[in-house]
């Protein structure tokens, strides 16, 4: 049996936000640089893209680019923001006719102006598409991303549009990056680490995480299905107990 066919497409996550991780580690352990990794990380991207269409996913988010990553070397960087205009320009025409919809969550403007210009004309092309939600995190942080919240709601405070007191969990999120984008019901990591690594912290509060040993590069449409099905098999309680869940189903 085809391991799509296990899927309950009635009950796959709506949205499914990934760390991709592992892809220096895959291309060390091949003799080569980091960069030869972050190549093959972008066939992996296409793949999962295809299988999470397939499985009636609608919003797929990929931490591409953190604000972490500024750190690494230079070259590393700057191949990272080339990798990514490139991909962006050879998949642009595809992804449009597969009526794929390019977002992005993050501070664009502390990316290089080429990477803003591709990533704008993406999201002008691609605007009315109505399949898959892609969603690059780039330049992202979920720090950040809170910090800028609170900055937001305190500027409304200040300026007597809103009150302290009525501050409650919708005025946050109309806040965020994400605001018009349901919160994953699923997280994967790759390569063999437990960490969220500063990703959609507030989002992820109800979410079931995925750890798989996998490499970011070896990570393809059946391993997205694993992580699925490994989903379909837990019960999500929300902080009630079995028996009221049986009883709302
Ligand atoms: C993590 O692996 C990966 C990244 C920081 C970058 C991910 C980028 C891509 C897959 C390519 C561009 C993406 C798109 C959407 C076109 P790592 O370098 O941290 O690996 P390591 O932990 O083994 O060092």
């Amino acid at each position: 049996m085809n391991i799509l066919e296990k899927i309950d497409l009635q009950s796959t996550p709506e949205h499914i936000a990934i760390i991709m991780d592992g892809n220096g580690r895959w291309a060390q352990k091949q003799g080569h640089d980091r960069l030869f990794g972050h190549n093959f990380g972008v066939e992996s991207v296409r793949e999962v893209l295809k299988a999470a269409q397939k499985a009636n996913v609608k919003y797929l988010t990929l931490y591409a680019f953190s604000t972490e990553n500024w750190n690494r070397p230079k070259e590393e960087v700057d191949g990272l923001m080339d990798l990514l205009v490139r991909s962006l320009g050879n998949e642009i025409d595809e992804l449009h006719e597969s009526n794929v919809r390019i977002m992005t969550i993050g501070d664009m403007e502390g990316l290089p102006s080429f990477c803003q210009t591709e990533l704008r004309a993406a999201y002008e092309k691609t605007k009315n598409n109505t399949g898959v939600n892609l969603i690059l995190a780039l330049n992202y942080s979920a720090r950040w991303e809170m910090v800028n919240a609170i900055r937001k709601l305190a500027k409304k405070v200040e300026a007597g549009e809103l009150a302290a007191d009525a501050i409650n969990e919708t005025s946050v999120i109309e806040e965020l990056t994400t605001k018009h984008i349901p919160d994953p019901e699923l997280l994967i990591r790759t390569s063999g680490e437990h960490r969220v690594s500063n990703f959609l912290l507030w989002q992820i509060a109800y979410s079931e995480f995925h750890f798989t040993e996998v490499l970011w590069p070896d990570f393809k449409g059946e391993d997205l299905y694993k992580a699925i099905l490994d989903y379909q098999s837990r019960e999500r309680r929300f902080g009630l107990v079995s028996a009221q869940i049986e009883k709302n189903a």
